[in-house]
């Protein structure tokens, strides 16, 4: 059996990542389209960035509609900037949604047809370089060959991916992380840490990602919760954006499973925010899993030291999943019902959001098979 593993071609990581970038940026074109979002102009973000251009004598437009997790329109909007504007590359400055926008925008400069065109395809022709800029320790968008948005005609998130949408370089520095409020370090801190167990227990794990996955799962519990309750360690930032870079090559070379197939259609849908709708369901999935992967949950027992001598392979994934719950819980995760979703609305929608979350494909990377009464009913039992 042979594996194919791929990264981003530049990754600087670390305080002072964007500085150090400086010259590799320069040298990727002569005009960029900064696509970011309302917050990151208010708070001053995206400054760092147009002064770094400015000295590098880069010619910069700013694309700031990014408000909200990434739609069609705003990738057609973003579309119509860069080619108005005469740009020949692009940053991304933001959480998960202004990286995978940008994505999208560079598909469909070099790719013909409209991004609905695209559900589930392969991007086949090469996009202009991309500099990916993460603010959230989180999605792992920097390292990986996926874009999620949301076609807004059929209320789908559609995944696209291929290799040409991996940024060409990634900027993890952890300075443009401080400023995330608790809800946004929690929620995008959990769709790391769902990353790097999904990507784990995938049937399509590789030796490759696994030495991410492990890595990714012990920083995020030696360091989320620090992150959270003191968003201005420094040394805690650092190490949750790395541990998500490392979360996000491990998925892009093995996937993810139920969780992130179940997620899709409640964000869709209900509008919770991604790394929400991952933490919400987490623990059901993995409880769910567990039968199938008990070899691959041991080994997590093992790298976060909650097993303990004489437990058999079921007991320590046991421990480990209820090691994932605690730590939800101090991260005070909502449930469905405390974030305002509607119960009729969402019993009414169980049969399209099992539809959509298999017609994704995650599910089956899962290591037990999984139904669609499965899925029905780990939803239900959301409201539990
Ligand atoms: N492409 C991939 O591989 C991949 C993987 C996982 C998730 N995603 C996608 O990523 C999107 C979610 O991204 P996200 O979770 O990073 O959130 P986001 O980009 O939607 O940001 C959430 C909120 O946090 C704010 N924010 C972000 N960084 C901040 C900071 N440093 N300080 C203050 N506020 C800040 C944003 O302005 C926004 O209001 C979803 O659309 C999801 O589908 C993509
Ligand atoms: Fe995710």
């Amino acid at each position: 059996m042979s594996n194919l593993f791929l990264m981003p071609r530049y990754a600087f990581t670390g305080e002072g990542a964007l500085n150090t970038a400086g010259e590799k940026i320069k040298s990727l074109g002569s005009k960029a389209l900064i696509i970011t979002d309302d917050v990151m102009m208010k708070l001053g973000s995206v400054n760092n960035v147009t002064s770094l251009l400015e000295k590098e004598n880069v010619e910069f437009f700013i694309y700031h509609e990014v408000n909200g997790e990434p739609t069609d329109i705003m990738v057609n909007n973003g579309v119509k900037k860069y080619k108005e504007e005469d740009c020949d590359f692009l940053i991304a400055l933001g959480g998960g949604s202004p990286i995978d926008t940008a994505k999208a925008v560079g598909a469909m400069i070099t790719n013909p047809g409209n991004i609905n065109d695209y559900l589930g395809k392969v991007i086949q022709k090469e996009t202009p370089p991309l500099v990916a800029i993460p603010t959230t320790a989180g999605t792992g968008s920097e390292a990986t060959q996926f874009t999620i948005i949301t076609d807004t005609g059929r209320n789908i998130k559609m995944l696209l991916k291929g290799p040409y949408l991996i940024p060409t370089v990634a900027v993890i520095d952890p300075i443009f992380t401080m400023t995330s409020p608790k809800s946004v370090t929690s929620a995008t801190g959990l769709d790391a840490l769902t990353h790097a167990i999904e990507s784990y227990t995938s049937k399509l794990a590789q030796p490759m990602s696994e030495i991410f996955s492990i890595s990714a799962v012990k920083k995020i519990f030696n360091n989320l919760l620090e992150a959270y309750n003191n968003g201005t360690n420094v040394k805690a930032r650092t190490e949750m954006s790395i541990a998500a870079l490392q979360a996000g090559i491990a998925f892009n070379n093995s996937s993810v499973t139920i969780v992130h197939g179940m997620s899709r259609p409640i964000g869709a849908l209900f509008h919770v925010p991604h790394g929400l709708s991952n933490a919400m369901l987490l623990t059901d999935c993995l409880k769910f899993a567990l039968p199938g992967a008990t070899d691959k949950f041991y080994d997590l027992a093992k790298a976060v030291q909650i097993y303990k001598d004489g437990m058999s392979n079921i007991e320590a994934g046991q421990a480990f999943i209820d090691k994932v719950g605690k730590l939800c819980c101090d991260l005070h995760v909502q449930s469905l019902e405390e974030f305002g979703v509607d119960k009729n609305r969402f019993f009414n929608s169980l049969d399209k959001m099992a539809e959509d979350a298999l017609a994704s494909g995650s599910p089956q990377n899962t290591r037990r098979e999984v139904k669609k009464e499965d899925i029905i009913c780990i939803y239900k039992g959301l409201w539990n």
